[in-house]
């Protein structure tokens, strides 16, 4: 092996992951010279495969499902948006031990406020879903100081525990944060994002259309096939519609500057990929 700089992105799967493509883009665009690979890592055995990867040469890693939280453990030191995530989807193999990042949150942030043009603050939004996905940009999304913030779930309890566990931050933000059940969580908000997998158990959208204002962002954090069904869903309602592609490209783009100080211009490689998606059948 030469002494090419490696990162990777570790999960199970990762066969269809983007982010070997989204960083191979990167590196170019930035002149870095780095090779991004697939780490398929078995279930009982993430911490065998990242500890070999980066004793072999590996600098840093992207983790996927269902590895976030074990990440999260195997992390000596935490950026606060992970330790408040619970959950760490970069990891940058530091001498002193390993750092963990969260950057979904500000991934997510960043393409409803700049790639989207829809400003959060003083906004009232609406989150589906307290599993994984939505712990991980909860913390961004209240950093963005929304007026009010509600987390529907099928399981109110869970919606209420992630309420708890950002009470404090949503205090100090002037966020008003509750959590309620899908089928109870008022109307006309201005930002609706589904962090649910209702998608992929085959289930259709978990809210009324009441949820939106005329004309409300409605965003799904899965792109591809599986948010076809959200998005139709929000086209038919007059709202508008984004996929989780964005906040693909820029939460890789915030990893990429964590490991190599430097920030790539995600426009060109949203576009790219977003040739690429709208092609898949
Ligand atoms: P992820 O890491 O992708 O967030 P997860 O932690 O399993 O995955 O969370 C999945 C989320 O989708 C949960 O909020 C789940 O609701 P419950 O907490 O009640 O299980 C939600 N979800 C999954 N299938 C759903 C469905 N058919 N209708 C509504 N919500 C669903």
């Amino acid at each position: 092996m030469n002494n090419t700089d490696r990162y990777a992105v570790a999960g199970n799967p990762v066969a269809h992951s983007r982010s070997p493509d989204i960083h191979a883009r990167f590196a170019a665009q930035t002149g870095q010279a780095l090779v991004y690979e697939r780490l398929l890592c078995p279930l009982d055995g993430f911490e065998a495969s990242i500890r070999r990867f980066a004793a072999e040469g590996g600098r840093g890693c992207n983790v996927t499902v269902p590895f976030k939280f074990e990440a999260h453990a195997l992390a000596v030191r935490l950026s606060p948006r992970a330790a408040l995530a619970g959950a760490v989807n970069t990891l940058r193999f530091d001498g002193e031990g390993w750092f963990g990042d969260n950057t979904d949150g500000a991934g997510l942030v960043r393409d409803i406020e700049h790639n989207a043009a829809r400003p959060l603050a003083h906004k009232r939004a609406l989150l589906l879903g307290a599993g994984g996905a939505s712990a991980g940009v909860l913390g961004s999304l209240i950093a963005a100081r929304p007026a009010e913030l509600v987390i529907a779930n099928r399981s109110v309890d869970k919606a209420q525990a992630l309420v708890d566990s950002h009470r404090a931050l949503a205090e100090q933000q002037g966020v008003r944060l509750r959590a309620c059940a899908l089928d109870d969580c008022g109307a006309a908000y201005d930002v609706l994002i589904n962090g649910t997998s209702a998608s992929l158990a085959g289930a259709g959208v978990p809210v009324a259309a009441a949820a939106l204002v005329p004309g409300a962002l409605a965003l799904d954090m899965m792109y591809g096939p599986a948010a076809r069904p959200f998005l139709d869903w929000a086209r038919a309602q007059g709202a508008e519609a984004r996929d989780g592609l964005g906040m693909l490209v820029e939460q890789a783009a915030e990893a990429f500057e964590l490991w190599r100080g430097v920030k790539p211009d995600t426009a060109p490689v949203l576009a790219a990929l977003r040739t690429e998606v709208d092609a898949l059948p």
